[in-house]
């Protein structure tokens, strides 16, 4: 699922190509975005479900989980998805979505962790991968990577070198969840 530049989403096909135990049945879109011409290009059936076409967001959370579940994944990956999932959604999905996030959870979570961690003058921040549980950025934490922050940073250049360590993260959590799955003991989470 995703939302922007696709940059993730095209590491998850680049794992999907080599060949990994993965394959990518559909890719999500909430809007006209880079992402879903990479889908397309790539041959992957693309779900364009957008908020605004459906009278009102628990619409949209029906019509989105019902769409996703034709597609039965094994997994639901939101990269760069920029909409908060609903609850139709998540008792559907609930413990097999896995959500990429630029910044070391639990600090700054939410739309704009990587301006956040800048303003707040953090030497290091990073990138997390975590089980997508109701709350925003809160789910149990598969796996993170840091990234040291320079003096020179601007949000644009701090997202790219985050996005970079992201993107193989991502890929890496994903092929360990379908060949070897979770293990979650309270809010710890650990790939065997
Ligand atoms: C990633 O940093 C993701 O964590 C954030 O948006 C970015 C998506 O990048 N929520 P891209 O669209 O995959 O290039």
């Amino acid at each position: 699922m995703a939302s922007g530049t696709g940059s993730l989403l095209a590491a998850l096909i680049a794992r999907a190509d080599e060949p990994a135990p993965f394959r990518i049945v559909a890719v999500v879109v909430d809007r006209q975005c880079p992402a879903a011409d990479i889908a397309r290009r790539h041959g992957i059936p693309v779900i364009d479900c957008r908020v605004g076409d459906h009278p009102d967001r628990g619409a949209w959370d029906s019509a989105l989980t019902d769409q996703v579940a034709d597609h039965a994944p094994a997994w639901v990956v939101t990269a760069g998805f920029m909409k908060i999932l609903g609850s139709t959604f998540l008792s559907r999905f609930g413990g097999r979505i896995v959500n990429s996030h630029p910044a070391l959870l639990p600090s700054f979570p939410g739309a704009h962790g990587v301006a956040d961690a800048l303003a707040h003058g953090v030497k290091v921040t990073g990138t997390t991968v975590h089980l997508v549980d109701a709350g925003v950025d809160t789910g149990p934490i598969l796996a993170q990577q840091p990234v040291a922050v320079r003096s020179d940073d601007t949000e644009a250049t701090l997202h790219e070198r985050i996005k970079s360590v992201e993107r193989e993260l991502l890929a890496d959590v994903v092929t360990k969840l379908v060949t070897k799955g979770v293990v979650i003991d309270g809010r710890k989470a650990d790939i065997p």
